[in-house]
Parts: C-alpha cells; sequence; structure tokens
C-alpha cells in the first residue's frame, strides 16, 4: 500500500491518505475536499505542481496522460501523476510525502 501525505511548504500537513491505482493525485485529492490548485489539467503547465519529499520511485508520472513541459527532478504534475499499481499492492506500506510549492500556497 502507499500512503500518501501532503504537506504545505512550512511542514503543516494537510492531508493523508491511501493512494489508489486507477486516479491520478489531483482526483485522489479532490475526492477528500481538498483544493488542489490547477489550470491545463493536462500536463502543460505548472499550476498543479508539487514537490516530492519522499518516495518518487511509487510515483508514474504520466499516469493521466503526457507531460509536455519540464519539471524538477523532484517535481510531479499533479493532474497526470499518479501511484504504480505494483506499489499499491505491496504488503509494505510505502509513504508518498508530497509538499506544495511556495508559490501555489
Ligand atoms: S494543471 Fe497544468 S500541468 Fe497540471
Amino acid at each position: 500500500m502507499v500512503h500518501v501525505i501532503l504537506k504545505a511548504p512550512d511542514g503543516k500537513e494537510l492531508l493523508s491518505f491511501p493512494a489508489n491505482a486507477e486516479q491520478t493525485l489531483i482526483e485522489q485529492m479532490e475526492d477528500l475536499a481538498f483544493d488542489m490548485p490547477y489550470s491545463c489539467r493536462a500536463g502543460s503547465c505548472m499550476t498543479c505542481c508539487l514537490v516530492v519529499k519522499q518516495g518518487k520511485d511509487v510515483i508514474d508520472e504520466t499516469l493521466g496522460g503526457d507531460k509536455f513541459i519540464d519539471t524538477d527532478d523532484d517535481q510531479i504534475l499533479s493532474c497526470i501523476a499518479g501511484v504504480k499499481p505494483e506499489a499499491i499492492a505491496s504488503n509494505e506500506t510505502i509513504t508518498l510525502e508530497l509538499e506544495m510549492l511556495d508559490m501555489l500556497y
């Protein structure tokens, strides 16, 4: 299983949930009534960008579509990124820690 923790830039925890393999990260956050900022929802702006603090290996960066802009190695676009099914199926509990960008929060 993969447990997602979303934090503010100051380290405050905003959201915590077990990930599924079917939805993008932004869809899973919205299902929990979290208002994640977005614009294009198509991998071509930076509005939904998150910094990966822990667990990058479990991320499928293009689960929901192609990525059309470059991001830093530790950044993902939550409108297209999701979690790999093999990580969800793991018996181990893996923590995926994400942080909002300063400019978005
Ligand atoms: S909302 Fe534009 S890249 Fe995600």
